[in-house]
């Protein structure tokens, strides 16, 4: 295809206003099967890929259209990740478009959480195509939505076009405009390859697969390409498309977007954002913009049944194998035995991975106070890398401590900008801008990265309803008054509850741990002391009283069955259970304690 009749865009959209039900339109329209029928279709196909968790990616299609002018297209649809923790990503798939589809649902308007990635597609230079989704709904008010679109925005909404992917009405309309208004790639095929590394991920029968756009030259197959971030070089053993379905090629040109494989071995040597060149005739440049995936956020996770632990570990080899940026390695803690010191791009990442660990490998897990990297400057003049509380040196040996700080960007409606700036504040932020677009307030604020592990982000969806939107990235370490908090039950510090806090909030986090954990932690036959301290200094305590035997005796007694039903339950409870010296505390203490309200 002339580089001219080629259009590659993606599609932004808010979950629920309607993105797959209107690729899969777009994808039919083009005479090609949908991707939930292919995805339906291989699967049925593959059962045992499917139970051994491997899941099939077809990010990218692409379509043959031919449009009313009788010109034939060649569009390549992108799939987008939509994830905060992921922005890089989404920003590299972004910038391997020239345009974006904004799907806003008619009948509910612009939703905060989409506006990040609309922002970042501007921020690329990309054209972005309004599409009003859902007109056949009585609630649809395309009118009011294209002047939110412009108010929220602004771009021009005028040429909105409104359609229902679900009936298919005016879907057409949309591949038109795809054609007419998108501009198509530039790009020299004379120049040496120079490519984008779009995305990689690992296939059982291929290997690592890597998603590429090409930007100048020819990626050809057979040929020796190296990827300059990591410093690999490989022999191109196969070079395709998908339309979903696979489809081989002798070569990807100028603008084109496609996969191949390279006997690479694992995903690790993949970076997202990399460029791809000749390694004979490599280009002068890399491409701009390339950022090593680093992960930000520890915690430990700990099988709640020590039995669990090479399950464990097999489990998370399976999600690496996919995911890079997830990092692992084993840790032995005093409290809580095996387990591993685990690494993510960020707080949500972490979340994805520790339900996935649990869901879909069956694993009841203990996952420890996240924690940043702490940069601690000894006295003798050396820096420590500290990611683990537990690791903490004794406290003369220290000079001081720097902690990483943020810059977050949230946008939220105005009726809830007075919580949003409470939440922040209350979180040592530090405010740096304050603008309005329309009725929603963009607010940008300096934040410790160590405030914000710390269910934040939970707290800003609850404050602001759902309603806010939080994209942040790391700016710069800075010296704090850090202090680690442990807390001890029965007298016995549990190193997972143990976190860096800033001395002068380090007595309402503890009263307010020891407070959870009094709630949380079920009476024994003895009195629990629960107590926070710095070093040795006690700053908080909490008992939980004894339980007093004859009320046990009589909610046991009578009926046999009962009591048969209540010891099950309690077997039952118990797996879910971690003994301390002599107290059982439950695996969803360690996470509620240190969410903060
Ligand atoms: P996620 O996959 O969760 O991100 O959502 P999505 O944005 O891909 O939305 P999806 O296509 O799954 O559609 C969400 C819901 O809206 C589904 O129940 C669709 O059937 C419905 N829907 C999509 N398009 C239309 C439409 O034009 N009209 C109506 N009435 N419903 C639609």
């Amino acid at each position: 295809t002339a580089i001219s009749h080629i259009r590659n865009f993606s599609i932004i959209a808010h979950i629920d206003h309607g993105k797959s039900t209107l690729s899969d339109r777009l994808i039919q329209l083009c005479g090609n099967v949908s991707n939930r029928e292919m995805k339906e279709q291989i699967l049925d196909s593959m059962d045992i890929e499917r139970e051994r968790g491997i899941t099939i990616k077809a990010q990218t299609v692409r379509l043959d259209y031919r449009a009313k002018n009788g010109e034939l297209y060649q569009l390549n649809l992108m799939d987008t990740p939509g994830h905060v923790d992921f922005a890089y990503e989404v920003s590299r798939s972004l910038a391997a478009c020239e345009g974006a589809i904004l799907v806003v649902d008619a009948s509910q308007g612009v939703e905060a959480q989409t506006l990040a990635n609309v922002y970042q597609a501007l921020d690329n230079n990309l054209e972005i195509l309004p599409v009003l989704n859902k007109i056949d709904l009585p609630a649809a008010d395309e009118d009011r939505v294209k002047q939110q679109i412009e108010d929220v925005i602004g771009i021009d909404a005028s040429g909105a076009i409104g359609v229902s992917a679900k009936s298919g009405l005016n879907v057409e309309a949309v591949l038109e405009a795809v054609v007419e208004r998108l501009p198509p790639p530039k790009g020299d095929p004379k120049k040496p390859l120079k490519a984008m590394l779009i995305d990689s991920w690992y296939d059982a029968y291929l290997g690592v697969i890597v998603l590429a756009r090409v930007i100048d030259g020819t990626l050809k197959k057979g040929q020796r390409v190296k990827l300059m971030a990591t410093d690999g070089s490989y022999q191109v053993e196969r070079v395709g498309i998908f339309r979903p379905k696979q489809e081989m090629l002798e070569q990807l040109g100028p603008g084109e977007v496609g996969f191949f494989t390279a006997a690479i071995k694992e995903v690790a040597d993949t970076r997202v954002g990399d460029t791809i060149t000749d390694e004979k005739n490599p280009t002068a440049e890399a491409l701009p913009g390339f950022k090593p995936a680093q992960p930000v956020v520890f915690c430990g996770l700990f099988p709640v049944d020590a039995a669990d632990f090479e399950d464990l570990r097999e489990a998370m080899g399976r999600l690496r194998l996919n995911d890079a940026s997830f990092s692992f390695e084993t840790e032995s803690s005093a409290a809580l035995g095996f387990g591993f010191r685990c690494g993510f791009l960020g707080l949500l990442h972490l979340e994805i991975i520790t339900e996935r660990l649990e869901r879909e490998f069956n694993l009841d897990l203990i996952t420890t106070a996240p924690s940043v990297i702490y940069h601690l400057h000894m006295n003798d003049g050396s820096i420590i890398e500290m990611h683990n509380p537990a690791d903490m040196p004794e406290i003369s040996k220290i000079d001081h401590i720097e902690e990483p700080w943020i810059e977050a960007t949230i946008l939220v409606p105005d009726d809830y900008l007075g919580a949003v700036l409470k939440l922040c504040q209350d979180r040592r932020g530090r405010q740096k801008q304050l603008t309005y677009a329309g009725s929603r307030a963009m607010v940008v604020y300096e934040l410790p990265l160590n405030e914000v592990v710390f269910d934040f982000y939970d707290r800003l969806k609850s404050v602001s309803r759902g309603y806010a939107s939080f994209d942040y990235h790391i700016k710069n370490y800075e010296e704090g008054d850090l202090v680690k908090l442990s807390i001890l039950v029965n007298s016995e510090p549990v190193d997972a509850l143990s976190i860096i806090v800033h001395r002068a909030r380090a007595e309402s986090r503890g009263r307010s741990m020891c407070e959870k954990l009094k709630e949380l932690i079920p009476p024994h036959l003895f009195q629990i002391p629960i107590q926070a301290a710095i070093g040795a200094k006690v700053i908080a305590r909490e008992t939980i009283k004894a339980l007093r035997k004859d009320v046990l005796a009589k909610c046991y007694g009578g009926d046999i069955s009962r009591k048969r039903k209540l010891l099950d339950k309690q077997k039952a409870g118990k797996k879910k259970m971690r003994e301390f010296g002599k107290v059982e505390i439950p695996q969803e203490a360690f996470i509620n304690a240190l969410k903060m309200d």
